[in-house]
């Protein structure tokens, strides 16, 4: 595996694999790799000649400076990890390289509702960091596909509506979310979970997979009512549970007038914020 640090030398080596009409997969991280982003990775890798890993942990989508300083690093390992996997590349710059002094890499992104509503109402600018590091990394890399997870159902919405706004030149693919064998959806700061939270935080998973057993059955309202009260237990406080419109990411009333509905939800367990969804129609 290549690792580069520098943009220079990063895309002199991307520019000689393209001259040789060689197809490059993109996945964004931002490191403590597992299972969900090496399915990423192996997705890219089986659809492309290369695939470039990034790692940066982007500090302009952090809205809480404490979730930024506890934010896991374990380099090391996340090498190792992509080693065996076989990744050709990867792309760990400093933040210097990412955001050089003079150069602008803010957006203007007509996002309407979608950066505002759910994550967007909880981490406010989150959003708007985030677009800003994929756009800035795209420009660096230029890949022909990108790959990101379903994990982060809000963030790659905003990536397709992103890429369809300034016309980017590359193909985004969605990846099925890699769940704990318990149902938990794997995620970097689940490390941070004390054991008996850990047990608990199944019920993400199960309250999802009851949402999906139900809608069309019983109102949407009904379903987001008994969910919330399913995560009324001791340490963990829930943030939302909604039922929302897949492609405008607003909410849904009546499930037959809706072609694609996800349900998403954020809960505190105990001092980790995790997210989780499902796509039930
Ligand atoms: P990070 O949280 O490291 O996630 C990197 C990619 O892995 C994202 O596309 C995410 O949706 C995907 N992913 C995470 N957990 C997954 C799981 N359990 N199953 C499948 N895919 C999973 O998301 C980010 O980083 C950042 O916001 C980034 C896009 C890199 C921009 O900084």
């Amino acid at each position: 595996m290549y690792l580069f640090k520098r943009v220079s030398d990063l895309q002199r080596y991307i520019s000689s694999q393209r001259e040789q009409q060689k197809n490059i997969g993109f996945v964004p991280t931002m490191g403590a790799l597992h299972e969900g982003h090496l399915t990423l990775i192996e997705r890219s890798k089986s659809e492309n000649d290369i695939t470039v890993c990034s790692i940066f942990v982007n500090p302009t989508q952090f809205n809480d400076k404490k979730d930024l300083d506890k934010y896991p690093r374990t380099t090391a390992n996340d090498i190792s990890l992509l080693t065996q996997k076989g990744t050709e590349v990867l792309f760990l710059p400093p933040p210097i390289e990412v955001y050089p002094k003079g150069l602008d890499t803010k957006l203007d992104l007509k996002m309407g509702q979608l950066d505002k509503v759910l994550e967007g109402e909880f981490r406010p600018g989150h959003f708007e960091g985030m677009a800003q590091v994929v756009k800035r990394l795209l420009d660096i890399v230029n890949p022909h596909h990108l790959y990101m997870g379903q994990k982060d159902y809000q963030q790659l919405t905003i990536v397709r509506s992103m890429i369809k706004q300034l016309d980017l030149p590359v193909k985004l693919v969605m990846c099925p979310i890699k769940r704990e064998a318990d149902g938990l959806a794997m995620s970097s700061r689940n490390v941070r979970l004390k054991p008996d939270i850990r047990r608990q935080a199944t019920i993400l998973s199960q309250t999802l997979e009851k949402a999906k057993a139900q809608i069309g059955k019983i109102s949407p309202e009904d379903i987001q009512k008994e969910a919330m009260t399913a995560f009324d237990i001791p340490d963990f406080k829930p943030e939302y549970f909604r039922i929302v419109d897949g492609i405008t990411l607003l909410p849904v009333e009546d499930a037959s007038q809706s072609e694609e509905i996800v349900a998403c939800t954020a809960v505190w367990a105990g001092e980790v914020r995790l997210i989780d969804n499902m796509i039930l129609k």
